[in-house]
């Protein structure tokens, strides 16, 4: 009796889980996922390949030199980086002086006020000072760019899906909409009409929507001098302002590589000790 039972309760379950999976099936094949243009004209990013990726990566000082200098030149006229202050350049490898003068010399100055009328004023930025967004506040920053806001770029690299290299491909991008084909070979304009980038907006397949506020800002060859003699392609200059955001968000990435590659060196002389205690406890019993 008690087998019967069991087996009715158990046919129930099964035919509760076929009706589920029947109507799953009958509703993905009814409405199967619309196509839509992000779907099937987005392109994943390409791979940087950063030295500071691997477990054993670290960072290239004179790359990250070269990163803060496309960021002073580039970047800071639009993203604040309000995590970092001037001081911690000294981890790329500059003496204080140097960051003195780095800090002083910034192209954005720092917000502040008269100390005698308290009115909105500017001073030149001191090495504890964060990086200062060019905008006073978020409504003067949407005003600026087409009311899309260009956030922070501190912890970007965290902030996005594989996000070095998301950034390197994002800034190489850009690329002109008429004719644009996927790797299937359809054209975009053909299949979706309506994905036209509107005006104000730039056609860019490596964001998630395809058309972003920010104008193409590593335009040219050569639009920064390097002081280390790299040539500053266009590809060059999107690895080394990746590379000095993956520092932005990690100042601490080496370390950590250090600790997890020690605590693995740990692990393997631990296994190898508990095989010898463990020969050692069990070499007098015969088989
Ligand atoms: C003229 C202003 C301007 C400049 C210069 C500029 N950006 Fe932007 N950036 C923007 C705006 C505006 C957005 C917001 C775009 C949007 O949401 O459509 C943005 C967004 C971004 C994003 C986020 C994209 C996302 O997935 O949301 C990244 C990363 C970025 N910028 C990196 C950079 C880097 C690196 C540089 C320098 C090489 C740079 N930007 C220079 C205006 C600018």
């Amino acid at each position: 009796m008690a087998r019967l039972i069991s087996i009715v309760i158990g046919a129930g379950f099964v035919f509760v889980l076929a009706l589920a999976l029947f109507f799953t099936a009958k509703e993905a094949i009814q409405n199967p996922t619309p196509e839509t243009a992000e779907h099937e004209f987005h392109v994943d990013p390409r791979d940087a390949d950063l030295p500071s990726n691997s477990i054993f990566g670290k960072f290239d000082k004179a790359q990250l030199q070269r990163g803060l200098k496309v960021y002073q030149e580039v970047c800071a006229a639009c993203h604040s980086l309000k995590y970092v202050s001037f001081r911690n350049l000294t981890q790329l490898g500059y003496s204080e002086g140097q960051v003195k003068a780095l800090a002083a010399a910034w192209p954005v100055e720092q917000p502040s006020s008269n100390p005698e009328t308290g009115e909105a004023m500017t001073r030149k930025n001191v090495p504890s000072d964060r990086f200062p967004s060019p905008y006073l506040n978020e409504i003067a920053g949407r005003a600026a760019n087409n009311n899309a806001l260009p956030p922070d770029l501190s912890l970007m690299v965290k902030a996005r899906e594989d996000g070095a290299n998301y950034i390197y491909s994002l800034l190489n991008g850009y690329k002109e909409q008429e004719g644009y084909k996927n790797e299937h070979g359809e054209e975009l304009l053909k299949k979706f009409p309506g994905a036209r980038t509107p005006e104000g907006l730039y056609f860019n397949p490596t964001f998630p929507n395809l058309n972003i506020a920010m104008p193409p800002p590593i335009s040219s060859d050569g639009q920064v001098t390097y002081d280390d003699g790299t040539k500053a392609t266009r590809d060059q200059m999107a690895k080394d302002v990746a590379a000095f955001l993956v520092w932005t968000a990690e100042p601490n990435l080496e370390s950590r590589h250090a600790a997890g590659l020690g605590a693995l060196g740990f692990i393997i002389i631990f296994i190898f000790l508990t095989i010898g205690a463990y020969r050692n406890v069990w070499r007098n019993v015969k088989h």
